[in-house]
């Protein structure tokens, strides 16, 4: 089947986020540096229902509201925890599981501070979702997040397998997103066919998916400064 515009977008996003080494390099990380790997990445993972959220309700279309409500259902656990209010298997939870495993309690998860390039990124995703153009927001989104995110974050799961310090349950928030998120984008891409058939908004698509890479990129390439002192000085506490 030939490739939609959002499919090449989303081709060349991915191309973006594969070329960061450290995404390669998580088998070889020491504890310290999967701790502020851990607590920095989850900064991200806890906002982002939030991002779903200012979609639902930036986005004029239904259909697409569907699709994010089903997305965000998904977030908090899916429809059968949802029902019994069952906090257990949200994402941000499923992510606190496996930050056990290093020992870090839910406790200090929930006070970890974003460091500030961490913050950088996440006052760049607050304005792309809150402020933006709707389009340019749901590229950010879609073929600038989900439609790649399990490609990437396979690579997170291969090299903590590779490691075999976890098990499969507790590994479990990185293989769901090997399968979840790229679902959800196929309902929004189905859905922003016809939005795409307009020039302005296949600028904004692709400018919202840039930003979201962009803001991405430049968070792990900080961070993986910071991981650096760790190996340099491997006494170096880590206030997360
Ligand atoms: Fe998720």
């Amino acid at each position: 089947m030939e490739k939609t515009y959002f499919d090449l977008i989303a081709d060349e996003i991915l191309e973006v986020m594969l070329s960061i080494p450290l995404l390669h390099e998580i088998a070889d990380l020491n504890h310290k540096q999967l701790v502020l790997f851990t607590t920095q990445f989850y900064q991200f993972v806890k906002n982002f229902p939030r991002y779903l959220g200012a979609l639902i309700w930036k986005f004029p279309d239904e259909n697409i509201r569907f699709a994010l409500a089903n997305n965000l259902v998904d977030e908090v656990g899916g429809f059968a925890h949802l029902e019994k209010m069952d906090r257990t298997a949200t994402h941000p939870a499923l992510f606190r599981r496996f930050a056990l495993t290093l020992n870090i309690t839910e406790e200090q998860m929930n006070n970890a501070q974003p460091r500030p390039y961490t913050q950088k990124m996440l006052d760049t995703l607050d304005n792309l979702f809150i402020h933006s153009h709707y389009i340019k927001a749901i590229g950010g989104l879609a073929p600038g997040m989900e439609s790649i995110f399990n490609t990437w974050i396979d690579l997170v799961l291969q090299g903590l397998r590779k490691t075999q310090r976890y098990s499969e349950k507790e590994l479990l928030f990185f293989s769901l997103h090997t399968i979840v998120d790229e679902e959800h984008s196929e309902i929004i891409k189905v859905n922003l066919l016809d939005y795409l058939s307009d020039e302005e908004n296949k600028k904004f698509l692709k400018e919202g998916a840039y930003t979201t890479v962009n803001a991405q990129k430049e968070f792990f390439l900080n961070l993986t400064e910071e991981i650096k002192t760790l190996t340099h000085h491997p006494d170096l506490a880590i206030h997360c």
